[in-house]
């Protein structure tokens, strides 16, 4: 390996909290938050729901446990959910959507994420006997599995009103909201507003080593308190959690820019290296997802990355995914793309 360290590009959950996170934790004020006294617990609450432009929020352990709440505060057992076919909660939250939350998911496909408001018609039907009751549309803002895209406040504002007309309630798994909200140069509030409510991760791109915050109305927020406890998630002197939250709210949303242009710059780079399909227009946030040509074995490829000090995440056959995040520079950038084409050669393509 030519590199003293490695260049992490698997995820931003990789993001290790920064010296004044550590320090606002060491000094935090906390109490018992069963109780609702830890102050530093509420303080991040109170600004999360202000920044998202809703009454309350819910400090939670993690982004799959605060979909799971959401899915349980929005819906009763029995109900049909909409989730778009790539989705995290589909894919990667262990079925909690049936298993816990007891729920019949129907997915629909989408080009980037955002739903073509005709392909709703389908699990929206008129009411039937035999029909499960349609409850809740579900939308991820920036989408993973399609690489980090953008849902625009205008396609919101279209799902919304078919939720709407329909007495449908829609909810947006925000993990990465502020991603969003920095490509689309505008504030997470204007995106947020066409949502009932949602959840966004401290722990990815804004470096908290845990927490997710669940945000929306005071009576469907106090269902998810009620939900959080049941689920084991009741946490108590969380203030230790929530002090390195207020810094990522204050000081690490503007940066993420800097995650989205190293992306961009990554993303063009590595489209000039032969063996290598990406398409530079979906590389909007600070994913940069491709396909290796079919004759190229992928753990091969990954192998021969890792031994030279680049970790990259394999999504499906022969698709690959970057992540660029806080502690990944430009040089970084340029030494990986390097080490990807060097990777590369040998084959004939
Ligand atoms: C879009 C999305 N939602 C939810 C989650 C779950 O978050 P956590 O890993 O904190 O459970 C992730 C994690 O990567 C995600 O990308």
């Amino acid at each position: 390996m030519r590199h003293s360290h490695i260049i992490d590009l698997r995820s931003d959950t990789v993001t290790l909290p920064t010296d004044e996170m550590l320090e606002a934790a060491r000094h935090a004020k906390m109490g018992d938050d069963y109780y609702c006294e830890d102050p530093t617990v509420n303080r991040l609450q109170e600004l999360a729901a202000q920044k998202m432009g809703k009454d309350a929020a819910l400090l939670v352990p993690s982004g799959t446990q605060a979909n799971l709440i959401s899915l349980m505060s929005n819906c009763n057992k029995g109900e049909l959910v909409i989730l778009e076919s790539e989705s995290h909660i589909y894919w990667y939250e262990v079925g909690g959507v049936s298993s816990v939350a007891g729920l019949l998911p129907w997915t629909i496909k989408s080009a980037k994420g955002a739903y073509d408001p005709d392909d709703l018609k389908a699990p929206i039907r008129p009411k039937n006997l035999s029909y499960p009751e349609p409850s809740l549309i579900c939308v991820e803002n920036t989408h993973n599995r399609h690489g980090g895209t953008v849902i625009t406040a205008d396609q919101l504002g279209q799902i919304s009103s078919i939720a709407k007309q329909n007495n449908l309630k829609l909810y947006m798994d925000g993990a990465r909201i502020f991603n969003a909200a920095i490509a689309l140069k505008t504030s997470p509030d204007k995106l947020t507003k066409h949502v009932d409510n949602m959840m966004f991760c401290l722990s990815k791109g804004l470096c908290c080593p845990v927490g997710s915050i669940i945000v929306g109305d005071k009576e469907f927020i106090g269902r998810a308190r009620k939900i959080r406890k049941l689920l084991g998630g009741q946490l108590r002197q969380a203030g230790i959690i929530a002090a390195p939250g207020i810094v990522a709210l204050e000081k690490m949303v503007d940066r993420l820019r800097i995650d989205h242009e190293n992306a961009k710059l990554l993303a063009q780079k590595i489209s000039k290296i032969k063996g290598i399909n990406i398409d530079i227009n979906s590389v909007q946030t600070n994913m940069a997802t491709f396909t290796l040509d079919s004759q190229i074995d992928d753990s091969v490829f990954l192998n021969k990355l890792k031994e030279q000090g680049v970790l990259a995440l394999p999504m499906s056959k022969n698709k690959i995914r970057l992540v660029t995040h806080y502690g990944i520079e430009r040089s970084d950038i340029e030494k990986a793309s390097v080490i990807i084409e060097e990777a590369l050669t040998g084959y004939d393509l």
